[in-house]
């Protein structure tokens, strides 16, 4: 059995990367809010014949994360997880309140190493295992109105590039996935047309989850457009 930990899967990139495991016979631990659109995807995913299981979790509060964690642990050793899930609020520094900049910086980038933090020593232990970010083209460039969601997205590199020196010669890797404009919910109001497909994105992730060589370690792997 393979089990993939996926956050942010009710919808986009994160339903996309979830189906497209499925359709490769992973099992699935769905990490997000309880929502309608969450249940959809576990419908579609157990439709594919896989093992779907919705975990709760705000992953903007670090008790909730690890609840979740040890609720995963429970069940099996994950042999990936696809930190996906990301928030953005688009403001002009001088009108982004602590609140929105925390928000972007504990779902973006504390959530992942929380994440991984939790489910690292037992992958460790089991000699195997993948982490793949999805970080954003805005983790090379700064855009006007989005400093905290680039701070966010330039840090989770940050802590791929390091995490990939600490897995080196383990068995573990981990890559950075850098979309440019995907066709999903959060570009809407971003000004940018959609230039990429969340499938496109999702096929991207797959292939580091099951296919790449453990050479992609510490990888960014930038997405721009068809
Ligand atoms: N779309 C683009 O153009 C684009 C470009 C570059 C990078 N990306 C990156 O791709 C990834 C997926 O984005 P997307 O385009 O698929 O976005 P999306 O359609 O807006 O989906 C975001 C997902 O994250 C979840 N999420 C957000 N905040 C959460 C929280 N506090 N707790 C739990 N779950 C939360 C959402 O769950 P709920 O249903 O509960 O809200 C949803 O499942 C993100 O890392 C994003 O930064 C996207």
């Amino acid at each position: 059995m393979t089990l993939a930990v996926i956050t942010g899967p009710s919808r986009g990139i994160g339903r996309a990367t979830a189906l497209a495991l499925a359709e490769r016979g992973i099992d699935l631990a769905l990490l997000g809010r309880p929502s309608a659109a969450l249940a959809e995807t576990v419908r579609l995913a157990a439709e594919r014949g896989v093992s779907a299981i919705p975990v709760d979790c705000e992953l903007a509060n670090p008790a909730e994360l690890e609840r979740a964690a040890e609720r995963v642990l429970d069940g099996a050793v994950p042999d990936l997880l696809v930190n996906n899930a990301a928030v953005i609020r688009r403001a002009p520094i001088e009108q982004t309140s602590l609140q929105a900049w925390n928000e972007q910086l504990d779902v973006n980038l504390r959530a992942p190493f929380l994440l991984t933090r939790a489910l690292l020593p037992a992958m460790r232990r089991a000699g195997r295992g993948r982490i793949i970010n999805v970080g954003s083209i805005s983790s090379t460039l700064g855009t006007a109105g989005a400093a905290a969601y680039c701070a966010s997205k330039w840090g989770l590199v940050g802590l791929t590039k390091s995490l990939a020196e600490e897995l080196s010669d383990s068995g573990l890797m981990t890559v950075a996935i850098l979309p440019g404009s995907v066709d999903t919910r959060m570009l809407e109001g971003s000004g940018f047309a959609p230039r990429i497909s969340a499938d496109d994105v999702a096929r991207t992730i797959v292939f580091h989850c099951l296919d790449a060589p453990l050479a992609h370690n510490g990888g960014v792997v930038e997405m721009f457009a068809t």
